[in-house]
């Protein structure tokens, strides 16, 4: 059923669109004011990685904010700024030992960017300032955040006020850059890197920025083993850090602690992760090297940049309540089995001709669309079929994530599927029925069946 738009005063997202009110959130399970249940298939925008309605939660934030619940990192440090810091380089790649807090995803891409020109200057290295990343890909919405993603559709109207940066091809096998298959592969999307370095001047570049496993642009693109083992010896080669964004993907939404670990490979930097607050406060961090941190230490001795809620005391003890409960329950093991478990059961999706691709690593996973199986064909972008999906499966009470543009920046169709790690067997197999359902009456619409 159709309904007309909201008549409030709330500068909506999408301002043509009726957006139910939520009223309350339990388990997997979010709830409108009308009492209409949503299976939360993508934690809204894959943040609300333990679910809603946790008292653990409630419990842990109520006690902060019983002590403090503002502190300005200029003036304070707090013990749950250091606890959660402690905790956090402890499940990260060795080597990594130092945390920047920060309260957006955004703000944590553009701090990473400017830690590494502060590094880079504080070394002498004065010329190195240019950030490469891939296109296909999402570092946020922030204008510096948004020079580094490589989305057509979302740099569009703000293309004018966009610093220009190089970006390179995507690891993306199922659309590869370099017509590969598998069996031909030689990871030229990995040496697309050095060549890039080499056109722009290696005395030039600060880093590379890319997300493990892509997220809102692409639906969980998973790359090729090696890929990232290449990226790095190629950072290493030409003196350029690596930041990997882990804002979908840290804090054991892949099934590790951070996606990067599954290829074994340490980086300069991680960005991470929506996960880390979990839906219940926002909590973003910027984890660094020693090295990084020695630099800037011993050069300028500040790091010229900060934010009102960095360090914020109630985001890091909510953090460390989030790692608590992934700990107690042992979530990330969790999100593996559990990840698995929902992969095969996408895979049955293909029974659906206009279903080209189901992918995912751990509870992030992505289906993407196409008009023709055989030649990969995309649909006309104006049809929005992931906007058609994920309405009509929202109509039928579930949630995920739609997005567009990941074959060329404008064409391609896809929907996200990332869960709360506590979902269970049962709830993943209504999740795939639903979308079922959803996909079967768009083709039968469009006539592909
Ligand atoms: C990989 C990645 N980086 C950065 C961002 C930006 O985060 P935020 O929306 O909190 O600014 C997002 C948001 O979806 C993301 O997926």
């Amino acid at each position: 059923m159709k309904r007309e738009p909201n008549q409030d005063h709330v500068f909506y997202r999408n301002l043509n669109r009726f957006y139910p009110s939520i009223q309350r959130g339990a388990g997997v399970y979010l709830y409108d004011t009308e009492g209409k249940a949503y299976l939360d298939g993508s934690g809204g925008a894959v943040v609300a990685a333990l679910g809603h309605g946790l008292r653990d939660l409630e419990e842990a934030m109520l006690v902060q904010l019983g002590k403090v619940a503002f502190s300005h990192g200029s003036q304070f440090t707090s013990p749950a700024a250091v606890e959660l810091a402690e905790r956090l380089v402890n499940m990260a790649p060795t080597g990594m030992n130092r945390v920047y807090f920060l309260s957006g995803g955004s703000e944590a891409v553009e701090t990473a960017v400017k830690m590494a020109r502060q590094y880079q200057v504080d070394r002498g290295k004065h010329m190195k300032f240019k950030v490469i990343s891939r296109w296909t890909s999402y570092h946020g919405n922030t204008l510096g955040a948004l020079a580094l993603s490589g989305h057509t559709g979302r740099r569009r109207y703000y293309q004018p006020l966009i610093q220009h940066t190089p970006h390179i091809v995507p690891a993306y096998c199922y659309r590869c850059p370099f017509g590969r298959k598998q069996e031909s592969c030689d990871l030229e999307c990995a040496g697309d890197l050095e060549k890039t370095i080499l056109y722009e001047g290696p005395d030039s570049v600060s880093a590379f920025m890319a997300e493990p496993v892509v997220g809102a642009t692409a639906g969980a693109l998973v790359p090729k083993d090696g890929y990232f083992q290449k990226i790095r010896e190629i950072c290493d080669r030409y003196d350029v850090l690596l930041i990997v964004d882990e804002v979908m993907t840290g804090i054991g939404r892949t099934g590790r602690n951070f996606a990067i670990e599954h290829w074994g490979v340490a980086p300069d930097m991680i960005v991470c992760a929506k996960g880390l607050g979990a839906g219940y406060y926002p909590v973003f961090g910027v984890i660094t090297t020693e090295v990084v941190h020695a630099a800037i230490k011993k050069g300028n001795g500040n790091f010229v940049h900060g934010h009102t809620y960095s360090q914020n005391p109630l985001a890091c003890a909510t953090g460390i309540a989030v790692l608590d409960y992934i700990d107690r329950h042992d979530l990330v093991a969790r999100s593996a089995k559990m990840g698995a478990y929902l992969l095969e059961k996408l895979k049955t999706l293909y029974r659906h001709t206009i279903v080209g691709d189901v992918r995912g690593l751990g509870l992030f996973a992505g289906v993407e669309f196409v008009r023709s199986r055989e030649t990969k064909e995309t649909f006309d972008p104006t049809l929005k079929i992931n906007a058609l999906v994920s309405n009509l499966a929202f109509d039928k009470g579930l949630i995920v994530y739609p997005g567009g543009g990941g074959a060329d920046g404008m064409r391609g169709d896809h929907v996200l599927i990332a869960p709360p790690f506590i979902i269970t067997e049962a709830q993943l197999d209504q999740l795939v029925a639903i979308l079922d359902e959803a996909i079967a009456e768009i083709s039968k619409e469009l006539d592909l069946t």
